[in-house]
């Protein structure tokens, strides 16, 4: 049973676009995991262009010791005929960060879990998803898709009726959000990162907006739920609790952060708002604008 889920496993976001980047700059890359190797193929035999991008495919049969102990990467870095000091492991698992930093290596974290970045301060440095992974950093090439502060991603939608927020004041520091449900929404809203991200937002009695929205569990707040909280880039008379929201969410501008203070974090918020409005009038977004889902009649 378990062998027949491979095939709807999904990509995580930014895996694909990833692997097309390090192979089109010809950028060695193994693939070092705990599974048996015949369970690592069949995995990534349903995406297409992965199997030829890793020269190098280790799998925890053809260790003596996996993961934490270095083997394993040791192990690829000899096969890919390459200092290990000059490879750079991108892991999920905390054993995983652990056996890269003993085989001498700079380790990249991208916890698979949220809200559990204490277990992973061992690591080089710990993202929050493959979005935020900069390739610079690392002495590799930079992703080249970034544009005015904003990465295109596969549009997705959502939507519901606007509910209230937890009512922080969010209208006084003048970011009112439209919050939505996310109940019917959990398995699209675990699959996206948290973050900040933009796009246009639909209402079905007044229009179509501007929108910025956050993704997440707040930080500053320190939520116990992920939330989604689209702000509308419109000043509105009044409220409109209860009215029909939809979101063509097109774009990607910044990990979820913490802030010494209300007043940074409010400021960081308006400087998002200000990269949305901006964004949105590339002829790249803006034709998102007719997409039907905004149009409720
Ligand atoms: C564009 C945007 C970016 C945001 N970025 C962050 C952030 O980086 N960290 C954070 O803790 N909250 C962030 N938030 C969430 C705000 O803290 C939250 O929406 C605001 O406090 C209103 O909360 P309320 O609806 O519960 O009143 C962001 C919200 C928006 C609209």
């Amino acid at each position: 049973m378990f062998s027949d889920q491979w095939c709807k496993i999904k990509a995580l976001p930014g895996a694909n676009r990833l692997i097309k980047h390090l192979r089109c700059h010809e950028v060695p890359v193994a693939l070092a995991s705990n599974s048996p190797k015949a369970n690592i193929e069949t995995k990534i035999s349903y995406h297409q262009g992965w199997k030829e991008t890793f020269s190098v495919i280790i799998g925890g049969d053809e260790v003596r010791i996996g993961k934490p102990s270095p083997e394993i990467f040791l192990e690829a870095a000899n096969k890919l005929k390459i200092e290990p000091s000059d490879l750079l492991v991108i892991e999920d698992s905390v054993p995983g960060v652990a056996a890269g930093k003993a085989a001498g290596m700079e380790v990249v974290a991208v916890p698979s879990l949220p809200k559990q970045n204490h277990l992973y301060t061992s690591a080089d440095e710990v993202i929050n998803s493959l979005l935020d992974l900069r390739p610079e950093k690392w002495g590799l090439p930079p992703f080249q898709d970034w544009i005015e502060g904003t990465l295109p991603i596969e549009p997705w939608h959502i939507g519901g009726p606007v509910i209230k927020g937890f009512g922080r004041g969010s209208k006084v520091l003048g970011i009112p959000t439209a919050n939505l449900s996310t109940e019917g929404y959990s398995d699209l809203v675990s699959e996206h990162p948290s973050g900040v991200y933009f796009g246009w937002a639909g209402l079905s009695t007044r229009g179509i907006y501007k929108m910025a929205m956050s993704i997440g569990w707040n930080p500053f707040f320190d939520n116990k739920e992920k939330t989604i909280e689209p702000w509308l880039l419109h000043k509105f008379d009044e409220d409109f609790y209860g009215e029909e929201l939809r979101l063509v969410i097109v774009g990607y501008i910044r990990p979820e952060a913490n802030f010494p203070s209300l007043e940074s974090l409010v400021a960081k918020i308006h400087e998002d708002g200000d990269i949305a409005a901006k964004a949105l009038d590339l002829p790249l977004y803006t034709k998102y604008r007719d997409d039907p889902y905004l149009k409720m009649s």
